[in-house]
């Protein structure tokens, strides 16, 4: 029986921890199916450890529905998200709910969008029509260009309020799930408690219901140095599979992310 938003309603509300790891292809998914994997993302990381950009947003909403294919084909157990790319959910409501009907029926069961409070309505336009909505928070990587790179956000007293409200403003709206990345792990401590939903982190906190990773990161094919984020499992027996089942141990066992993984 594969995974569902109920499922992992029940695993926050018993408090045990949601593992999540990005996947963009049929035999990684069968993989992490057999390692009990909760949640594959198809993430538009792809964009960066499939295609070879160095970022995500020449990733196109035809580029995520293929690979969502391929991981909805492989899997047979774990919920499948997909992430609106870059330029999908920066429209109309109306035109993101057309695009996450693509990867709806490329075979995800709920879709990702970055954004806070300037994706409060688009969220709810989605929620109201039965798509299940992750909202992505913090540091959103497709907007790195405002940022002026893939940097940490919240740490100064205005950049955390924009936080608190973005994360306010998607749980208002109907978001299912709140996925932070890259913050500084006492405001993502204060989101998680204020949050009644559930909370994904990334470079986060310890404290979230639950965690997410690239896949190439984990399975010891991730850029040198790794980001501080980011844990290599690969020297853990059974090559790639026992890398996958090491990672979603470490997440169910509470040993990672630790301090060191945080900010
Ligand atoms: O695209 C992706 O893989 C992501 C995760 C890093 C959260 O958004």
């Amino acid at each position: 029986m594969r995974t569902t938003l109920r499922d992992l309603r029940r695993l926050h509300a018993e408090r045990q921890p949601i593992v999540v790891l990005t996947c963009y292809e049929a035999s990684f998914a069968r993989a992490m199916d057999a390692a009990g994997i909760d949640v594959l993302l198809v993430g538009d990381s792809l964009g960066m450890v499939v295609q070879g950009h160095d970022s995500p947003n020449p990733v196109s909403l035809a580029d995520v529905a293929y690979h969502t294919r391929a991981v909805a084909r492989g899997s047979q157990q774990a919920l499948v998200m997909a992430d609106l790319p870059f330029g999908t959910s920066q429209v109309s409501p109306e035109e993101t709910f057309r695009n996450a009907v693509v990867l709806i029926q490329a075979g995800a069961q709920m879709v990702k969008l970055e954004g806070g409070v300037d994706m409060a309505d688009t969220i709810h336009f989605l929620v109201r029509r039965g798509i299940p909505v992750c909202a992505h928070i913090g540091m959103t990587p497709q907007s790195h260009h405002q940022f002026g790179g893939f940097r940490v956000q919240g740490r100064d007293e205005a950049g955390a309020q924009r936080v608190l409200a973005d994360a306010a403003a998607v749980e208002a709206a109907g978001a299912d799930l709140l996925l932070m990345e890259c913050i500084p792990r006492q405001l993502a401590d204060q989101i998680v408690t204020q949050a009644g939903v559930p909370t994904i982190g990334i470079g986060a906190s310890p404290l979230c219901s639950g965690q997410v990773l690239v896949l190439h990161d984990v399975i010891g094919l991730g850029p040198v140095p790794l980001a501080r984020l980011a844990k290599d499992f690969s020297a853990a027996p059974g090559g790639v599979a026992g890398a996958i089942r090491a990672y979603a141990e470490a997440v169910r066992a509470g040993t990672f992310p630790d301090a060191q993984h945080c900010y």
